[in-house]
């Protein structure tokens, strides 16, 4: 490619919401090289979603770890660095890898976005402002942290020290940062199974219980492309949220069962009793080194909350529109469907 192409660097590239950002990419800007990382390159090759985006190059490298990758020549001139890797993982097991690549390897974008003189869009959580007690609360670009709320969840816990000190480090290093932060991502395409893992575990059958709570959830075609416009404002506008659809639990899985017809868990368990199970099944299965058929109790905990956010500029200055939630679930699903069940269970 000519050395004036504009080239962006896009972090979790393997993810899915890194899979929907460069589609987004190839689809919107076809003549900017997205300059992605990944740990392995093979990796990479295996992405049979990734073989149509010919304006894609690879640098192999971490955001934790040997930093040589930085120093590659391709990164010059590189007109700005979309940060989305990150260990989501909604446990309190050792947590150290987490802590590390979400807050260390922020800062260590932040330092290249310095080096490299451009700015850096860094996708957060909704969880850092918008996490609640009641179903009325709803957190804007300007409400402050929940750490009293979510400070013994490592992942939000995480999310709130990388904020908080990546903010400081653009400061001191002059770099345009603008955080992101979108709910829940849904939709097609999450070939890691991890995102909509809980919308599989229903299509399985595999929850034997709910509980009264919240959740907030976006499609991931909508946020991605808000995020690629992010980068243009990033030195006027410290936060966007990407606010997207607030229900309870019970509700949300009820929009599943007139989307698809598969009955959600008929019970119903008071959080106290959920947790309390929840709990033991994990004593359990450490013990026994297996995986815990019930879900972690961190998950519990986030389930009996409830996640408002409002965004106060995405649709004016990014052109942020969401698709109504039905279509979401209903292509989630199917794409569930189609890749992670098998047609015995689907
Ligand atoms: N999905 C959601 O519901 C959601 C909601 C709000 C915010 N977010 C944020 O959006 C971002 C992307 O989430 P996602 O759903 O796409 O996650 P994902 O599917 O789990 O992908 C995570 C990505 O991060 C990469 N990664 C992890 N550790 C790394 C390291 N040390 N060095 C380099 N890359 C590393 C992974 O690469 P490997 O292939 O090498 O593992 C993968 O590409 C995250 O920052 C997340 O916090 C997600």
């Amino acid at each position: 490619m000519a050395s004036e192409t504009r080239k962006l660097l896009v972090t979790g590239a393997t993810g899915f919401l890194g899979r929907h950002v460069l589609q987004a990419l190839h689809a919107s800007q076809p003549d900017t090289q997205a300059l992605a990382l990944c740990r392995r390159r093979a990796d990479w090759n295996r992405q049979a979603w990734a073989t149509p985006l010919d304006n894609v190059d690879v640098v192999e490298g971490g955001v934790t770890g040997a930093e040589g990758w930085t120093g590659d020549r391709r990164l010059k001139d590189c007109a700005g660095i979309v940060h989305l890797a990150a260990v989501v993982r909604h446990s309190r097991h050792e947590p150290a890898d987490l802590y590390e690549t979400n807050i260390e390897g922020t800062l260590r974008m932040v330092r290249l976005a310095a080096q490299l003189r451009c700015p850096m869009v860094f996708v957060s959580t909704s969880g850092t402002v918008g996490c609640f007690e009641s179903p009325e609360d709803k957190a804007d670009e300007d409400a402050p942290y929940v750490e009293r709320t979510v400070g013994s969840w490592p992942y939000y816990d995480s999310k709130i020290q990388a904020e908080r000190k990546a903010r400081a480090l653009a400061a001191q290093l002059g770099v345009s940062l603008t955080i992101v932060r979108p709910p829940i991502l849904l939709g097609p395409g999450d070939h890691r199974l991890r995102s909509t893992g809980h919308v599989l575990k229903y299509l399985r059958g595999a929850y034997p219980f709910l509980i009264e709570g919240g959740m907030s959830f976006v499609d991931v075609r909508d946020a991605a492309p808000a995020i690629l416009r992010a980068l243009g404002h990033a030195a006027q506008r410290p936060v966007y949220h990407l606010d997207g659809t607030d229900c309870g639990v019970v509700e949300f899985f009820e929009l599943c069962r007139q989307v698809c017809g598969v009955r959600p868990p008929a019970r119903v368990l008071p959080f106290g009793v959920a947790h309390r199970l929840a709990a033991t099944a994990e004593r359990m299965a450490r013990l026994a080194h297996r995986k815990s058929p019930l879900p972690d109790p961190v998950v519990i905990e986030m389930g009996r909350h409830y996640w408002g956010l409002t965004s106060l500029h995405a649709e004016r200055e990014l052109g942020y529109k969401t698709r109504p939630p039905r279509q979401t679930l209903a292509d989630t699903i199917d794409w569930l469907r189609r890749n992670a069940l098998t047609p015995t269970n689907s």
